[in-house]
């Protein structure tokens, strides 16, 4: 077979067979195929998109390109939760140790940022001394120890993945659903949970820019799952403005500390992460079988979150993982950004939008994401919001405050996250933060 084809018969809208996606992946990997034919291929495919068939043959192919684990010798239902990507998503920092308090084992494998949205991996390793590049073996050990562990993808799982995740991120193919249920799903199939929570964001701050296409996203994904005999359910959640306050690495380590120690997260700029954390990890723990349904799974939750318990969890995750206990129970401790800057408003009223896609990027401007494979993240960097959709604000009240190392990008940031802020002079009426319930059976609208 050849490259140069199989690139046109995408480009041309053909689908492929699995036998020319097994060529083209095992070329890649086996690093035969060079980055910019896969390159070309990846943007053919973001153009013409997958058959349904096509999907599965692809995400099996990536599964396959590595190991497949068997956690059944570790007791209980194994539960495991993906984003599919949000600014200022850090609800897996605060959820999996909160699961994993209520007594339902989760082995997670995250991933780095991707395009203008944060990743888990980066979010923990802004710790000193997290590691998240366990063996296999380390990974069931850890889980066996404390019922939790949080790694990235090893060279041993979906390596196709691996690569071709960093290659899409940089070549604006990201947003295009059979690559994102590919990615998605060969990752946490090869991570051997019993089930699976998706969050489906839908929005500006999303790679699903409208509920249609997140609904789309999330069918996908419940199918494949459900096809490899996985308990599956998805929620689409609200990305219309960034999730909580914090954006940027160690900056959302510590929104997630704050809300697991009980000091933020109730009535306050981190509201909204909690909500969606809370119906998440109660939905893990009813189908970890810990609760008799997602309602009382959140009721559970909250109790492994009143009598921290997921603190405590969270401390040992931290802990076995490597990292430096004292800084996340100091947080104070921990260096600070050289400058700082306020974004003020110059206006009076209520918040009606604060544009995610413009925070994210601009994060990245202040280091807190990549720009280029090889880009080194400054953790420090980054936006904290003092301001949410709804929320009154007077002539020169602070609206965000940024953080980072290098004084030439605030300015421009600065211009960039004041735009980003509509302000308007009646209060807006917010949208629904959980949308849809998306199970094997059918999609519904979420009502609590
Ligand atoms: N998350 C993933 O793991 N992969 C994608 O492609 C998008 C979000």
């Amino acid at each position: 077979m050849n490259p140069v084809e199989l690139i046109r018969k995408k480009r041309d809208g053909q689908t492929l067979t699995e036998a020319e996606y097994r060529f083209l992946l095992s070329a890649y990997v086996d690093g035969h195929l060079p980055e910019y034919q896969m390159s070309a291929f990846l943007m053919a495919c973001y153009f013409r998109g997958m058959s349904n068939e096509e999907t599965l043959a692809f995400t099996k192919l990536m599964l396959y390109s590595g190991e497949v684990l068997d956690l059944s010798d570790i007791p209980g239902v194994k539960v495991d939760k993906h984003s599919t990507g949000g600014v200022g998503d850090k609800v897996s920092l605060l959820l999996a140790p909160i699961v994993a308090a209520c007594g339902v084992p989760v082995p997670m494998i995250s991933g780095r940022g991707l395009g203008h949205t944060g990743g888990t991996l980066d979010k923990l390793e802004s710790i000193p001394g997290f590691r998240t590049d366990f063996s296999i073996d380390k990974y069931t050990k850890l889980i066996k120890e404390i019922g939790l562990v949080m790694i990235g993808q090893t060279e041993e799982i979906a390596p196709a993945d691996k690569r071709m995740y960093a290659l899409r991120d940089v070549t604006a193919t990201v947003e295009c659903i059979p690559l994102i249920a590919g990615s998605i799903m060969s990752k946490k199939l090869a991570g051997g949970a019993d089930a699976l929570v998706l969050d489906v964001k839908s929005g500006r701050g999303a790679f699903m820019q409208s509920d249609q296409k997140a609904i789309e996203l999330a069918r996908t994904l419940v199918d494949i799952g459900s096809g490899f005999g996985k308990q599956m359910l998805g929620f689409i959640t609200d990305m219309s403005q960034p999730l909580g306050s914090a954006i940027g690495n160690w900056l959302e380590v510590v929104e997630s500390v704050e809300c697991l120690k009980g000091n933020r997260g109730t009535d306050d700029e981190s509201k909204d992460l909690m909500e969606v954390t809370l119906l998440l990890s109660g939905a893990m723990v009813f189908l970890g079988k810990k609760a008799s349904s997602v309602q009382e799974g959140i009721e559970r939750s909250k109790e492994a979150l009143a009598t921290k318990k997921g603190y405590q969890k969270f401390l040992d995750l931290v802990k076995t993982q490597g990292g430096d206990v004292s800084s996340v129970d100091n947080l104070e401790k921990y260096p600070i950004s050289e400058f700082s800057a306020d974004v003020k408003s110059s206006d009076r009223g209520f918040v009606s939008s604060i544009d995610p896609l413009e925070m994210g990027l601009t994060s990245i401007t202040l280091g807190a994401g990549r720009q280029k494979i090889d880009d080194i993240i400054d953790p420090k960097a980054g936006i904290v919001l003092k301001k949410k959709v709804g929320d009154p604000v007077a002539a020169g009240d602070t609206l965000a405050v940024l953080y980072t190392d290098s004084e030439e990008v605030i300015s421009p940031a600065r211009d960039r996250i004041g735009r980003s802020f509509k302000i308007v002079p009646d209060r807006p009426t917010l949208p629904p933060l959980i949308k849809y319930i998306v199970e094997e059976e059918g999609i519904r609208k979420w009502d609590g």
